[in-house]
């Protein structure tokens, strides 16, 4: 028999169990044991509970992280849309915007994503490799041990091919789960020779089957948004995408309303962005399996409205929190501090914040993650306090102790 670990005692345990998928969350609602702790074996979570209960229980347990009485632990966080996966840097557009131009019109006058698949083309699968682990390692510090990686900066076979492969590569070298998402349809690249539509057919034909074949992504996402692809072409490539099973996701209502009405209607996986989503999207939502991802570091990034998150989950929606970590619209990663600051200004209580970025987020990535139950794979993270309400007061001033993720235990 493997060797067992208790990790503990935690002041407070929160477990995310037994919440709803959907709609607004009290504090009071989340399971908090005291004095708890967690027991491990082979990567999984053993037993949880009573701390005291847990050491005569399991005897034969070795004993971790028992010299500190004000700490707790929560299911390990899940940034569920990142575009970690790019090379160089958008500085130039960053001065640009806090001068007065906007995003949209950087991108109309040749700048924007279009510098970054110029800068990601000319990276190795290698160096790519090497950068995804280096922001990968970085939230891993954070407590997010599954990350979303989009491609979207290659916008040809070989580059969108590498990128793919590179994240493939990258998740073998780490503990923290990547999941690869497909976006070849970010924008259509300026070097493509033909409308909109030929570039989504020249997507689905010449692309989409190497990477079914390769195994590379079952995720695909679009963007859909003035300068990006208008609503019909992109609800031609998802029903196509949908028939050859991949789970589709969009970018929509970024900049303008509407995006998100055909990704409810497509059965999109999840909606993300939806600054500029109206009160009818919001009662859609409320009625579909479409996750509501909200993005506030893009908001935060481009000085923008945030997503009427209250809205959404007083309309009964699934809501789930992101990065959206990119080089142009949200470059800071940080999803505590962004979580945070949304919350202030969204009015969301804590429980719906946490909700957001744990089992909310995983539900986004149609995965079971984010709760901490007895046969799960034990993914959680430490943080040294009396009180977890402090990690979202503290606005990501507060950090992770410790993650930890199946057998392995990173302490920083
Ligand atoms: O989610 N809006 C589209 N795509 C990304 C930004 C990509 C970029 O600017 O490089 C986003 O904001
Ligand atoms: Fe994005």
């Amino acid at each position: 028999m493997s060797s067992k670990t208790l990790y503990g005692p935690f002041k407070q345990l929160l477990t995310m169990n037994g919440l709803p998928l959907k709609g607004s969350l009290k504090d009071e609602q989340l399971e908090i044991l005291t004095n708890a702790g967690i027991i491990v074996q082979d990567g999984k979570v053993l037993d949880l509970g009573s701390y005291s209960d847990l050491e005569n229980i399991h005897s034969d347990s070795e004993k971790t992280f028992n010299n500190n009485s004000e700490q707790i632990a929560l299911p390990s966080f899940i940034d569920c849309h990142t575009h970690i996966c790019w090379g160089g840097n958008r500085v130039n557009d960053y001065s640009m915007r806090v001068a007065g131009k906007s995003y949209l019109e950087i991108a109309a006058s040749g700048g924007g994503i279009s510098d970054t698949v110029t800068e990601t083309r000319k990276a190795s699968e290698d160096k790519l490799v090497e950068l995804i682990l280096d922001r990968a390692k970085q939230h891993l510090q954070r407590g997010i041990t599954t990350i979303e990686v989009k491609s979207g900066y290659g916008l040809n076979l070989d580059d969108e091919l590498k990128m793919l492969r590179a994240i493939k590569k990258a998740n073998e070298k780490i503990a923290v789960r990547l999941i690869p998402t497909f976006l070849g349809a970010h924008i259509k690249p300026k070097d493509f020779d033909g409308s909109h539509g030929e570039y989504l057919d020249f997507l689905l034909q010449e692309v989409v089957p190497i990477i079914v074949e390769e195994k590379l992504a079952t995720r695909a996402d679009i963007f859909v948004e003035e300068g990006a692809f208008d609503i019909d072409v992109a609800r031609i490539y998802a029903k196509n995408l949908k028939l050859k099973g991949f789970d589709v996701t969009m970018h929509v209502d970024q900049f303008h309303p509407g995006g998100s009405k055909l990704a409810i209607e497509e059965g999109s996986v999840s909606a993300d962005h939806l600054e500029f989503t109206d009160d009818e999207s919001c009662e859609l939502f409320g009625r579909s399996e479409t996750v509501a991802v909200a993005l506030p570091g893009a908001s935060l990034g481009l000085g923008m409205q945030f997503t009427p998150c209250r809205k959404l989950l007083d309309n009964n929606a699934c809501v789930a929190i992101a990065t959206d970590w990119n080089p142009g619209s949200a470059p800071m990663g940080d999803l505590i501090t962004q979580a945070a600051i949304l919350g202030a200004s969204e009015k969301l209580t804590i429980a719906e914040t946490l909700a957001g970025i744990t089992f909310r987020a995983a539900r986004a990535l149609r995965i079971e993650e984010g709760i901490l139950r007895k046969g799960d794979e034990a993914a959680f993270t430490v943080f040294e306090t009396d009180d977890f309400r402090n990690i979202f007061y503290q606005q990501g001033q507060l950090k992770p102790s410790a993650t930890i993720i199946g057998g392995d235990s990173f302490e920083f």
